[in-house]
């Protein structure tokens, strides 16, 4: 069985009860989830680091969102750009980049 130290859930959600605003996939979430999937695999963190794109965490306007685990840490307004920051910080330093949790 493979146990992964972290595992990433990124945003795919469309839609929270029919309200139809903030959503992750119309703010880039389909780029970040590629961003990630690609930042996982240059750093040669497969099967260190598991990536999984989730439904809507309730958060739209806070989107695109990207959870942490086992640590449970939420991540919002994350753009294709801080995906190096987090994995500098966060998956291989360690500790959570406090200016993009909510
Ligand atoms: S669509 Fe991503 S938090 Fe709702």
């Amino acid at each position: 069985m493979i146990t992964p130290k972290y595992h990433l859930f990124v945003c795919g959600g469309g839609k929270l009860m029919g309200d139809k605003k903030g959503l992750c996939c119309t703010r880039g979430g389909q780029d970040l989830a590629r961003k990630l999937m690609d930042e996982i695999e240059d750093r040669e963190l497969s099967g260190q680091v598991m990536l999984s794109v989730s439904s809507c965490f309730g958060v739209c306007d806070k989107g695109p969102v990207v959870a942490v685990y086992p640590e449970g840490v939420w991540y919002g307004n994350v753009s294709v750009g801080k995906v190096g920051e987090l994995f500098d910080r966060h998956i291989e330093g360690g500790k959570p980049v406090e200016s993009l949790m909510i």
